[in-house]
């Protein structure tokens, strides 16, 4: 069994060092470790092509059209029972080169188009996207903040797990924690967190959410989107949509339990959101063929060209 911590931080940081706790915890009660540093890699930004999710239903494989080490990340991912990320919080939220990530994972990444690449890849006889890819994972994740400044980043380092449906073990942040080598009650948490992975790890079928509760009783998030005119409150993780009541001074989030088949971390919810990117697909591609189209384009692209620094 196979334990993978990964930090997005500075080189000898916090995070590198909560990365190695788990780490010692997880080769203490035996599992075989590895640790990455993600600023080695050369990491590039989603352009935005859309190569990923068109050779994935078209039946034509598991592609990225980038060519850096994104791969070998995920080889190294999928090649881990557990993987903990220790992310620094910036402006609230995850770091920017962990974004990047998660918008590398999807939609290239997501279990419903790979289910879905898998089947008509095998339908037409093509190369099938790498099977592992559709196994399950677990997966934890620490915030390492200088202040209190947090609001965002549970929900942000969720969304990561949410793509190939790996399953969350613990998320918990560690706000004022610069020296946080030098905080015993962290450190103790810390290696709980570590030992919640290992032991979820040996078990993934049956590996259960460890963490705080948080008011989604669904995913646990609590970032909500609040939409006053249609008087809903809309989860910002799963995108279950539902209300925010407060009893006896208490806050909880309510919901029709038909919203369950629609969250965007169930299978059921993938595909639904799958047919409606296929639909309005079809639907833009022959609106970009046609000549008004084409016209209205060009104006755009004659109007201004972008400055650039010369190299
Ligand atoms: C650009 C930037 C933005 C930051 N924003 C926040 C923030 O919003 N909240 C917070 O608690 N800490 C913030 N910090 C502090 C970092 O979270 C902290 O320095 C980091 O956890 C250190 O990790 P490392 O030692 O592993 O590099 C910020 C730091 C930088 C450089």
């Amino acid at each position: 069994m196979k334990i993978l911590a990964i930090s997005l931080g500075s080189r000898d940081g916090s995070n590198d060092a909560m990365c190695k706790e788990v780490l010692m915890v997880a080769q203490d009660m035996g599992a075989e470790v590895e640790f990455i540093h993600a600023m080695d890699l050369d990491i590039k930004h989603c352009t935005g092509c859309v190569a990923c999710s068109r050779s994935l239903v078209m039946g034509n494989g598991n592609r990225c059209a980038l060519k850096d080490d994104f791969n070998w990340l995920l080889d190294r991912c999928y090649d881990a029972d557990g993987i903990f990320w220790s992310v620094p919080i910036f402006e609230k939220t995850a770091c920017g080169l962990f974004h990047t990530i998660t918008d590398r994972f999807g939609p290239r990444m997501d279990r419903g188009m790979n289910v879905i690449g898998t089947k008509m890849a095998q339908e037409k006889g093509n190369p099938v996207p790498d099977p592992r890819f559709l196994t399950d994972k677990v997966v934890s994740y620490v915030g390492i903040g200088g202040s209190d400044w947090a609001t965002r980043i549970q929900c942000s380092m969720a969304m990561q797990a949410l793509t190939p449906m790996w399953k969350i073990i613990d998320n918990d942040v560690f706000s004022w924690s610069k020296t946080i080598i030098m905080e015993d009650d962290k450190i103790a948490r810390v290696r709980e967190i570590g030992r919640n992975l290992v032991e979820a790890a040996r078990d993934i079928e049956h590996a259960q959410y460890k963490g705080e509760p948080g008011v989604c009783p669904h995913c646990h998030s609590r970032n909500f989107y609040l939409d006053q005119d249609a008087g809903k409150a809309i989860c910002c993780l799963c995108g279950i949509e539902g209300a925010i009541k407060v009893e006896d001074g208490k806050l909880s989030f309510v919901f029709p339990e038909e919203q369950i088949a629609h969250a965007h971390d169930t299978l059921s919810g993938k595909f639904m959101h799958a047919d409606d990117i296929r639909e309005n697909e079809g639907r833009a591609m022959a609106i970009k063929s046609t000549d008004a189209y084409k016209q209205r384009m060009a104006r755009y692209k004659a109007f201004i060209t972008p400055s650039r620094p010369e190299k």
